[in-house]
């Protein structure tokens, strides 16, 4: 077996007496995607803070490759190939998508793909980008935060909720684009609470219950697991 890509070991992640995770583990091999679901609150973007380097955990591990970079700082994380795409966007409303695009390269400057691939991957955003970003549209918006961590030619991107507030169609987008990454071999761990949508495009999924992890395995039996089904997925 290969050593996973991205290891979270025993991640403990509190504010000051808030505990908000709790010993959580679990591996992402490379090329793999890896779906964390849960409620509001369940602790799923502090897991992701303290891979991405945003959240310093209490104790626990997070090794890429193998390595240790638990106390890596952020800039050092996005140099290695680990680049998070923040709940709610937080792309930059006043400059120009392709401002935010090369903001997004310049964080790996050498190894940034070419902007041109980037309207390939995302045309939506070729035809805008001169526009403020604040023109955008929500669900264009969001392609424009995930197509920034793109550019920077990631090994591994966290997404956090990139479906969240977006009309079904734009929801769709948002899917088609996470299996056109993960078809590029990149490695993925999505967070979200359309859990449904986010387990069938994964390959194994966590659910997350008040900062622990209550259920894990492949996405395709989680699907049918009763107790994942009553709480999260429900009746279609
Ligand atoms: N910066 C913070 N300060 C204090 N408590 C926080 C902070 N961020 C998150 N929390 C708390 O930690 C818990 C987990 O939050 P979060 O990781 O955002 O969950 P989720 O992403 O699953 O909605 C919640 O109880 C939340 O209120
Ligand atoms: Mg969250």
């Amino acid at each position: 077996m290969p050593s996973p890509l991205l290891t979270v070991e025993a991640l403990h992640v509190s504010y000051g007496r808030v505990d908000a995770v709790r010993d959580v583990s679990f591996e992402v091999p490379e090329g793999g995607l890896v779906a964390l679901i849960g409620a509001n609150g369940a602790g799923k973007s502090s897991v992701l803070g303290a891979v991405s380097g945003l959240v310093r955990p209490r104790s626990g591990a997070v090794r890429l490759d193998g390595e240790d970079i638990t106390r890596r700082p952020v800039h050092r994380r996005v140099a290695d190939g680990l680049v998070l795409v923040p709940e709610g966007r937080q792309i930059l409303g006043s400059l120009t998508v392709a401002e935010n695009l090369r903001l997004g390269a310049h964080r790996r400057r050498r190894q940034a793909a070419p902007e041109a691939d980037m309207y390939r991957l995302f045309p939506v955003l070729d035809e805008r980008r001169a526009l403020p970003a604040s023109a955008l549209s929500g669900g264009e918006q969001q392609m424009l935060a995930i197509a920034r961590a793109m550019i920077a030619r990631p090994r591994v991107v966290l997404l956090d909720e990139p479906s969240m507030g977006l009309s079904p169609k734009m929801v769709d987008e948002v899917f088609t684009v996470i299996e056109k990454i993960r078809a590029q071999g990149v490695t993925v761990v999505l967070v979200e609470q359309n859990a449904r949508r986010a387990l069938r495009v994964a390959d194994t999924g966590h659910v997350l219950e008040t900062g622990a992890l209550a259920h894990s395995g492949p996405a395709s039996e989680l699907l049918q697991h009763p107790k994942v089904v009553e709480a999260y997925l429900g009746i279609e």
